[in-house]
């Protein structure tokens, strides 16, 4: 995020905050896990890939006996998801959409060969699809974003671990969006968290906490 708490800025292109070295710190951290999520709103803004770059990590999860890349996650309520999105288009590793009731059955269909769609329930509930993903064998799950899914598990308590990296930049516009917005809900305790590790990387800082009893 930039020093004022955003996530992006209000134009159409994706701002790029971090660098080069920070980029590869986070392909490792993808490697190190089993499924990245994001939400609905990033595959529609960013249109990210999501993979694991490194061919030396990728041949070492292969050599641990699992798929080169962590599966793919995302959330919908409205089903507002392009199958020609990078998210689906990319990557061997399974890509699973989570989904409010309404929009299974035409999003199982416009998905068809792409995605596994599952019903996360009418609202879509959050715990449901994470139980359903440790069901399939996910321990490490890698939050990526955007500002409302942030907001959920933190205000949820679902993260074990927070990797917050400040860039040098000032966005000062409040049509951008933020890393969290305002708890969704009123009565979401105020979590103490436990500052792990603080690490320079070129003209940005990594703050790594620890939430709850997680140990990251
Ligand atoms: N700097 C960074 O590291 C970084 C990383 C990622 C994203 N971003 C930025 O974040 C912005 C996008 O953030 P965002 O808050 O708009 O979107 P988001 O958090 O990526 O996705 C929100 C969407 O996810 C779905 N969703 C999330 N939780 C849900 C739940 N409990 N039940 C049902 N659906 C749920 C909904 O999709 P539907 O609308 O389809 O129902 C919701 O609108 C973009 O500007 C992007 O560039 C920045």
């Amino acid at each position: 995020m930039s020093v004022d708490g955003y996530i992006d800025d209000a134009s159409p292109q994706r701002l790029r905050l971090s660098n080069t070295a920070d980029f590869d710190r986070v392909d490792s951290v993808r490697a190190s896990c089993d499924a990245i999520l994001v939400g609905a709103g990033t595959v529609r803004t960013d249109d990210p890939r999501l993979l694991v770059r490194s061919p030396e990590r990728r041949a070492r999860r292969v050599a641990r006996g699992v798929p080169a890349e962590p599966a793919k996650v995302t959330l919908t309520s409205s089903g507002d998801l392009d199958p020609d999105a990078q998210f689906f288009t990319t990557g061997q590793a399974p890509k699973l959409v989570y989904a409010a009731s309404p929009a299974v059955r035409e999003l199982t269909g416009r998905l068809k060969g792409r995605a596994e769609v599952v019903d996360a329930g009418d609202p879509l509930i959050l715990a449901v699809a994470l139980a359903d993903l440790r069901q399939r064998g996910i321990r490490r799950l890698m939050v990526e974003g955007g500002g409302s899914v942030h907001t959920e598990f933190l205000t949820l308590g679902l993260a074990d671990e927070l990797q917050l990296v400040v860039a040098p930049f000032f966005v000062g516009d409040p049509y951008a969006p933020r890393f969290v917005q305002p708890g969704v809900f009123p009565q979401s305790p105020k979590r103490q968290m436990r500052l792990a590790e603080t690490t320079r990387i070129g003209d940005v800082v990594l703050l790594r906490y620890l939430i709850g009893t997680g140990r990251g």
